[in-house]
C-alpha cells in the first residue's frame, strides 16, 4: 500500500506539470516519427564533400489515460535507430560495411564505438607532448567507458603509428624524405597506409568479443 501511494504522488506530479487531467476512463494516444539523414559535410575550405550516409530514425508512442478525474497516467516510449550505410569506393578498394544500432527508451540494444589515438600515447618522442596527452586520455577514457556500457555496447581504440595521409601537405621528394626520417627507427621502416589502419578498425568493429582494447597499427613504433 505504501508503494502504491508513492507511485500515485509521482503521477499527480506529472499531471500537474501538464496542467490538466484526462477525464476518468478516457485516453489520448499519439504515435510520432521523424528522421534525420546526412550524406555530405562541409570541409575546412567550405566545400561540400560526400560521406557515408548516416541517419537517425525515431518513432515514439505517447499516451494519457484518466485513472480518475484527478489522476492521469502518462506514458512515453521512444524507439531510436542509428545507422551508417556501407561505403563503396570507385577505386575498387574493399567495401566498408555499414553499421546500425537500436534503443528502446533508455535501454541500449547493442552497438560498437571505435576511437583513434596514436602511438605517442604510449611511446612519446620529443615534441609530442600534446599528441601523447590527448591519445593517452582517449585510451584511458575508452577503457573506463567499456566497463560502464558493457555488455551491449563495445568500445575499442585503434592506435596508428606514422601513416601516409593528406594530413601532411608536402609533396614529392620532400614528402618522401619526411616519412623516411620519421620511420627509419621503426621495426618496419616505412609509413603505413590508410588501408592498413582501416583493417585494424574493421577488426574491432566486426569482432563481437573485443572490447576495451587498443589495437596498434604502427610498424613496431612501440618497441622502438
Ligand atoms: N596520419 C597519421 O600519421 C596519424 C597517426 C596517428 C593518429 N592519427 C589520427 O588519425 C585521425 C585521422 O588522421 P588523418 O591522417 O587521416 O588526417 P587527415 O588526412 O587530415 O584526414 C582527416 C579527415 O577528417 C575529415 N573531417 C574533418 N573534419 C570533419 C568533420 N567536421 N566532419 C566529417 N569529416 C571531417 C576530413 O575531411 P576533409 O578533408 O573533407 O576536410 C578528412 O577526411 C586523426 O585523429 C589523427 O590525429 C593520424
Amino acid at each position: 500500500m505504501k508503494k502504491y501511494s508513492i507511485i500515485l504522488i509521482c503521477l499527480i506530479g506529472i499531471s500537474l506539470q501538464a496542467q490538466w487531467t484526462q477525464e476518468k476512463g478516457k485516453g489520448y494516444y499519439k504515435i510520432g516519427a521523424w528522421w534525420l539523414e546526412a550524406d555530405e559535410h562541409y570541409t575546412s575550405t567550405e566545400l561540400v564533400d560526400p560521406n557515408a550516409t548516416r541517419g537517425l530514425f525515431i518513432t515514439n508512442f505517447f499516451g494519457r489515460y484518466g485513472l480518475n478525474d484527478k489522476v492521469t497516467l502518462i506514458g512515453y516510449l521512444p524507439h531510436t535507430r542509428v545507422y551508417q550505410n556501407a561505403q563503396v569506393f570507385s577505386s575498387g578498394r574493399e567495401k566498408i560495411p555499414g553499421e546500425q544500432f537500436s534503443s528502446l527508451g533508455d535501454i541500449n540494444l547493442g552497438g560498437s564505438i571505435t576511437l583513434v589515438s596514436g602511438s605517442p600515447a604510449r611511446n612519446c618522442r620529443p615534441g609530442q607532448i600534446a599528441l601523447s596527452s590527448v591519445g593517452g586520455a582517449v585510451e584511458a577514457m575508452a577503457r573506463a567507458l567499456a566497463k560502464e556500457i558493457s555488455p551491449r555496447i563495445r568500445i575499442n581504440i585503434v592506435s596508428p603509428g606514422t601513416i601516409n595521409t593528406p594530413m601532411v601537405t608536402l609533396t614529392g621528394t620532400e614528402r618522401e624524405k619526411l616519412y623516411e626520417s620519421m620511420t627509419k627507427d621503426n621495426l618496419i621502416p616505412r609509413a603505413g597506409t590508410s588501408e592498413e589502419v582501416a583493417e585494424g578498425l574493421m577488426y574491432v568493429i566486426k569482432n563481437q568479443f573485443v572490447t576495451g582494447t587498443t589495437v596498434d597499427v604502427d610498424g613496431g613504433w612501440l618497441l622502438n
